[in-house]
């Protein structure tokens, strides 16, 4: 097995969403689409009671794409048009399929000491699937595998790890989404077939990625050089491994839709404009 290099690594942005929510971004949908099938990944990290009262998300709609929203601290309280609402709690996942128009609210609350800290992973959809009918998996933190080996312990959200499988299913990029810890001194190696996009988002310590040294946060982008990734660490380090196979279809990104062409985005303002969005 050859290990992947590292490409670059991305120090994320600050920006402001919603109703005033500030993020930490590491990309955002473009259509150069680079990440290929991700478009974008978003850190909540709200743990300064003098940032004021939290803002949400109020309603607001999307097409095309997928969204993950993976909570580690504080709450997401959230309804959409489907008829779903309910909260998002601490270790739990929400895995939203838009395909052909949603409507959702999100609103982050802060938990008891005062901090909010969780993830949004944009997936694409792929041009046969952006009409689709939406949908909603909710997964509870107590029904994602834990795994525990040698000083690592994952928290497989999608994908397969040591015959395991994550919850979170039928998803059309098939990804790789997990949680992963190392304890001092701990290794970690997983292989990726080559040809899949994989990125992993340090958000805790530091560790050797390939052999380089990146410190939290960061967002490291690999090459598709190798077939597997190799972590080791002194002082401990946590991240997401976010992997999966690109659709390469051209995308047209508008705000919360995600498209294949242009036209298809102007339907999308149509339908909005005309009542016809939400079927
Ligand atoms: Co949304």
């Amino acid at each position: 097995m050859t290990p992947r290099t590292i490409s670059h690594i991305i120090e994320p942005n600050m920006v402001i969403e919603g109703a005033g929510v500030l993020l930490r971004r590491s990309f955002g949908p473009h259509a150069s689409n680079k990440f290929d099938p991700f478009l974008l990944f978003d850190h909540f990290a709200f743990n300064n009671p003098l940032e004021g009262p939290v803002r949400g998300f109020p309603t607001h709609p999307h097409r095309g794409i997928e969204t993950v929203t993976y909570m580690l601290e504080g709450t997401v309280r959230h309804r959409n048009s489907l008829g779903n609402q309910g909260t998002i709690a601490e270790g739990d996942v929400q895995w939203m399929t838009s395909g052909r128009g949603i409507l959702h609210e999100e609103m982050p609350r802060r938990s008891a000491n005062g901090n909010i800290y969780g993830f949004q992973l944009w997936v694409n959809l792929p041009a046969a699937e952006k009409m689709s009918q939406p949908r909603y998996q909710e997964v509870t933190a107590g029904s994602i595998p834990q795994v525990q080996k040698d000083g690592v312990t994952i928290r497989l959200v999608a994908g397969d790890y040591e015959g395991i499988r994550g919850p979170v299913t039928e998803i059309a990029a098939a990804p790789l989404y997990m949680d992963v810890k190392l304890d001092p001194g701990a290794r970690f190696s997983y292989p990726i077939p080559s040809g899949h996009t994989t990125l992993m988002y340090v958000f805790e310590g530091t560790g050797e990625f390939s052999g380089e040294v990146v410190e939290s946060v960061s967002m490291v982008v690999f090459n598709d050089d190798g077939d597997q990734i190799e972590v080791k660490t002194e002082a401990g380090v946590r991240f997401m491994l976010i992997a999966g196979a690109p659709f390469k279809e051209p995308i047209v990104p508008y705000g919360p839709f995600v498209m294949n062409t242009r036209e298809e985005i102007e339907q999308t303002l149509r339908d909005l404009k005309n009542g016809t969005f939400i079927k």
